[in-house]
């Protein structure tokens, strides 16, 4: 399976990804790597693996809907069977997520749907909570709303900072982004109704927040 991968900055969850190419864990190849930062590190990853890479910077278009267009155009061009979200930090246009429906994943650093959007660590910190965590979904239009696919949960300590959290959460998405993304590429996963199914089974939708989150919580 080809993917392609859009990035905006460090790129570990990319290595992981072509870690797990190269060693057989994922069944695909990464065709291309996608940055809307000319100096997202990622892309020197990228170089190093003999990756094609772009750089299709937001400030050359003069709306979200140009700039997702031309995002679109170097995508396809690659001819993506799954497109994969690593730290891409834009909002996406109804008609970019459309066009990727079912073939499009993000990791997302939080127990979703507890804390969408950014600043999730700190939250988490701020909120004095015991677990913390990584969830990979399928893209929506909703922003980190899609179905969720497979959650990592790390502890959160007492006296811990934001580095140290986000330290222990990455290294649980470097285990679970390819474990997702190999089971899509073995044509195991797929979104359908909404919902994520894995080998015909569709997947609990989870339930981590609180009533305090403002987040309304999933039936069962
Ligand atoms: C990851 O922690 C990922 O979950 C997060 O950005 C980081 C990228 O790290 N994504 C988001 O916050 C998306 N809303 P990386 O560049 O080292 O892979």
């Amino acid at each position: 399976m080809n993917l392609v991968v859009l990035i905006s900055g460090t790129g570990s969850n990319l290595q992981a990804v072509i870690d797990a190419c190269k060693s057989g864990k994922i069944h695909g190849r990464v065709a291309a790597v996608v940055s809307n930062r000319a100096d997202a590190y990622g892309l020197k990853r990228a170089q190093a693996a003999d990756i094609h890479t772009a750089v299709i910077s937001h400030q050359d278009h003069p709306d979200r809907a140009q700039y997702d267009a031309a995002l679109i155009a170097e995508i396809d061009r690659h001819q993506p069977d799954l497109l994969i979200m690593a730290g891409f930090m834009r909002i996406l246009t109804p008609a970019f997520v459309n066009h990727y429906a079912g073939r499009m994943l993000n990791i997302h650093p939080s127990l979703l749907p507890k804390y969408q959007g950014l600043h999730t660590h700190q939250r988490a910190l701020d909120a004095g909570d015991s677990e913390h965590g990584a969830s990979v979904h399928f893209v929506t239009e909703e922003l980190d709303g899609g179905p969720v696919i497979l959650q990592a949960k790390v502890p959160v300590f007492a006296d811990d900072t934001v580095e140290e959290l986000a330290q222990r959460v990455h290294v649980q998405e470097h285990q679970i982004y390819p474990l997702v993304i190999n089971w899509f590429c073995q044509q195991r996963l797929v979104m359908k109704e909404g919902k994520a199914w894995l080998d015909g089974e569709c997947l609990p939708v989870s339930g981590y927040a609180s009533d305090d989150d403002g987040v309304e919580q999933p039936a069962e």
